[in-house]
């Protein structure tokens, strides 16, 4: 039967985070894995959600409230005025927009340019529609943009260029200067860029999270993806949007009703109440997640990770193996979940450019700290007991490498 499947169904397989869950499962592993919340969604939007259960919004549904709520906070953020008639189409979370969004968008054969390491739905999406994704690397420790690399990447076949910021995995928020390479270029170039905002408000230390869309003469090539899922806790409610130029707006919407006709219905109600939160709401979010940041870096600092980058935003931790360690990041996880009952996921994962060139791809593990106070504070007490009194560094540092 395998004869059957299209060739880039073929070549998807499990994610590594897939892989290691049976392990951590058998472990009854404290999970660090996954890039969801442990904690309970804010009470305010669960009472929407139920009441629109009750009051039977069971059909087929476009709440163009959310459209309207959208476009108020593109301007309050971003200075950016957007038709929420028009511009605006709210889709299955932001992984169906940017699906979408690829298949409006991309013709085969047509290349994207991705920064890496990437969060993994990119590339299949790209592939999917036909096109073909192209890799530039991002200079660690700070995760910088080279601009030299960035001109090589772009061939007379780039169609558009992808930027997640806030990152998933390094925690990274593009700086001005690099949003102005990648607009510049894309300007020069004539070609689209397709944001992933979903941490958009997830940023700490006072930075602020900036659109490339925002900046000159972009909004008209960019397409702008986000979603609930990640300021609200509610990632599996399903919804999210695509902001775009009216055009490519209304195919990504033509593309999106065919696939699934519509968001749920319930959750859509409820979007309109978590979009109407208060100032206070995102802040809180902010120094909740700056403070639970703080409590994972300097326990991963402390016994021995490289942590030469700190995370501006998103909620996530890339560390650094030590040199000491000659384990690989699977091997690393594998005893962290066997021995310390903590599972994380190995960077190796998230590295598409030159996996060989200097070995960085197997050098990181991805840390998620959106996890209740208990779960945060039972995962450093049992990465804690590994400690070498002699060193006070991890154990697992000190084994020696199988493969
Ligand atoms: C960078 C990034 N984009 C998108 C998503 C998925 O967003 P949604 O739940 O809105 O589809 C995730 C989830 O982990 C993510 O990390």
């Amino acid at each position: 039967m395998e004869e059957k499947l299209s060739s880039v169904a073929k070549t998807l397989a499990p994610s590594p985070i897939q892989q290691l869950s049976y392990l951590a499962e058998r472990c009854n592993a404290i999970n660090l894995a996954e890039g969801f919340p442990n904690f309970p969604a804010p009470l305010h939007i669960k009472d929407a959600a139920v009441s629109a259960i009750r009051s039977d919004f069971n059909q087929y549904r476009h709440v163009q409230g959310i459209c309207d709520y959208v476009a108020c906070k593109m301007k309050e953020m971003h200075g950016m005025n957007v038709n929420p008639l028009t511009d605006i189409v709210i889709c299955c979370g932001q992984s169906e927009a940017f699906a979408a969004t690829m298949l409006a968008i991309i013709d085969r054969g047509d290349e994207v340019i991705l920064l890496d390491p990437s969060y993994e739905t990119y590339d299949t999406c790209i592939r999917l529609a036909g096109g073909v994704p192209v890799y530039l690397g991002l200079d660690p420790p700070h995760w910088t943009l080279n601009s030299d690399k960035l001109e090589k990447a772009f061939t007379d076949k780039t169609k558009a260029l992808v930027l997640n910021s806030p990152h998933n995995p390094t925690g990274k928020i593009s700086t001005k200067d690099e949003l102005e390479i990648i607009a510049e270029a894309c300007r020069r170039r004539d070609v689209l860029a397709v944001t992933d905002e979903v941490y958009e408000h997830i940023t700490f230390d006072n930075e602020r999270h900036i659109s490339l869309a925002s900046l000159p003469e972009m909004q008209g090539r960019t397409i702008i993806t986000s979603s609930l899922s990640k300021t609200f806790s509610v990632t599996g409610w399903r919804v999210g949007w695509a902001i775009a130029p009216t055009c490519i707006a209304s195919a990504i919407r033509n593309i999106h009703i065919k696939i699934t006709d519509s968001a749920p219905a319930p959750f859509q109600e409820a979007a309109l109440a978590a979009l109407r939160s208060p100032p206070e709401y995102f802040d809180l979010l902010r120094r909740d997640y700056e403070s639970k940041r703080d409590c994972i870096f300097n326990l991963l600092a402390k016994v021995g990770f490289k942590m030469e980058f700190k995370p501006k935003g998103s909620f996530f931790l890339f560390a650094e193996l030590p040199e000491s360690c000659t384990l690989s990041d699977v091997e690393f996880v594998e005893e962290l979940i066997k021995q310390a009952g903590v599972v994380a996921v190995p960077g190796s994962g998230f590295f598409h450019a030159n996996p060989s060139a200097d070995n960085i791809s197997r050098r990181y593990i991805r840390f998620a700290f959106c996890k209740s106070e208990d779960t945060l504070t039972a995962a450093s007490a049992k990465i804690g007991r590994l400690v070498d009194n002699a060193s006070g560094y991890l154990k697992l540092f000190q084994l020696v490498r199988k493969s």
